[in-house]
């Protein structure tokens, strides 16, 4: 296994490729795509049929408790035993895994570095990681990819650090599962994946709100251009939910997932999560002036907030669609009971792609 070993490297392929093992010849069914949320775990195995993605076994199961600390794999033993458990009784066969980090621990920043040879541009943004990121480069493992080459020369990045701990912690978990991890990388990068082929050449502002953050990624023909993380997700609605109504956390959640909360007075975590996305929809517009925003994407399991798009889209005066993946699928699972879950796959189906698909 090809463990990225030298501290603070540069991987200056695409910022996919936080982590990378050259292995290819793979075959489709035996890699999966793992996205571990706060809240659920994703276990998909996908495959490609011409165009068309072919869903071949999926679990979702609630992840255990505190097993994510900051980012990091804090119980590796609680966590590797639930995912060792949904591989068992789902009839999983995977050998290869690819997985996704997310949230407010992986640091996304875009800069801009003046026009010098490409080849010297590793070592500029080196220096330019050193200047804006918080922590010193040592312990981190950082990527890039260029946006845009301006006119002048210049370049604009979008530079990706990630603690090394965070990196390792996974590792550590694939080597328990006995599974060899064929990337990890960011969570936007599995999502455009999973969603260039439903919109085809379209500027696309993505919205994943999971249960601790929500996430603004907007890409424009298949390729990441902005993307933040919002420290607001579905469970920070729930507890609001119960404060505002007096129920328990159980209750809430139920109240939540069964009523409109937009035909009620609105609370101040919706408020300000609606406020706070247009921003980032803003800034982008105001950054990216020859791009147009077509439409909203929606996922995540705080997509399904019933009004939620159509209160995004009466606010921002722009088309809103809730991401319904499993139209685009061919599902081949004999099990079907979770495909209700539409709009919490987008993440896992692109890592799983990304096995398919190799070394894009
Ligand atoms: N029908 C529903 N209506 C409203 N919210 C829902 C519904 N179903 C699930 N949710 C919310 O979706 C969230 C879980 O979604 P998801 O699986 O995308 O999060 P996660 O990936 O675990 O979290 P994160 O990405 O923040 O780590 C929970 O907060 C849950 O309350
Ligand atoms: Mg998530």
């Amino acid at each position: 296994m090809q463990i990225v070993d030298k501290l603070g490297d540069l991987l200056q392929n695409n910022i996919a490729n936080l982590f990378q093992n050259n292995i290819s010849g793979l075959l489709n069914k035996k890699t999966i795509g793992l996205d571990i949320g706060s809240n659920l775990i994703k276990i998909v195995s996908a495959e490609l049929d011409g165009a068309e993605i072919v869903l071949n076994n999926l679990a979702i199961a609630t992840t255990p408790p505190d097993a994510l600390e900051e980012g990091k794999i804090a119980d590796l033993d609680a966590l590797g035993a639930k995912i060792e458990e949904l591989l068992a009784n789902n009839g999983f066969e995977a050998t290869h895994v690819v997985t996704a980090i997310s949230g407010e621990e992986l640091i996304i920043r875009m800069v801009e570095i003046p026009a010098i040879p490409k080849e010297e541009l590793p070592e500029a943004v080196k220096w330019e990681a050193q200047e804006q990121l918080p922590m010193s480069l040592e312990n981190v493992i950082l990527d890039y990819e260029i946006i845009n080459k301006k006119e002048n020369g210049s370049y604009e990045l979008m530079l990706v650090a990630v603690d090394r701990d965070i990196i390792d912690s996974y590792l550590e978990l694939f080597e328990r599962l006995d599974l060899k991890a064929l990337a990890i990388e960011i969570e936007p990068l599995a999502l455009i994946r999973a969603l260039e082929h439903l919109y085809p050449g379209q500027t696309l502002a993505i919205i994943d709100m999971g249960a601790s953050t929500t996430d603004v990624s907007i890409c424009s023909q298949g390729q990441l251009l902005f993307t933040r993380t919002i420290s607001v997700g579905g469970s920070n609605i729930t507890e609001e939910v119960a404060d505002n109504h007096d129920l328990e956390l159980e209750e809430a959640e139920e109240y939540k997932c069964n009523h409109n909360l937009f035909e009620e007075e609105l609370g101040l975590i919706i408020r300000n999560l609606t406020t706070t996305i247009y921003r980032s929809l803003d800034y982008f517009q105001v950054k990216f002036k020859s791009y147009n925003i077509e439409q909203i994407v929606l996922t995540g399991g705080g997509s399904r907030l019933i009004g939620f798009a159509e209160h995004l889209s009466e606010e921002f005066g722009i088309e809103v669609n809730k991401l319904e993946l499993l139209d685009s699928l061919r599902v081949e699972i004999e099990n079907s009971k979770e495909l209700a879950a539409n709009q919490l796959l987008g993440v896992s189906v692109g890592l799983a792609l990304r096995g398919v698909r190799g070394d894009d």
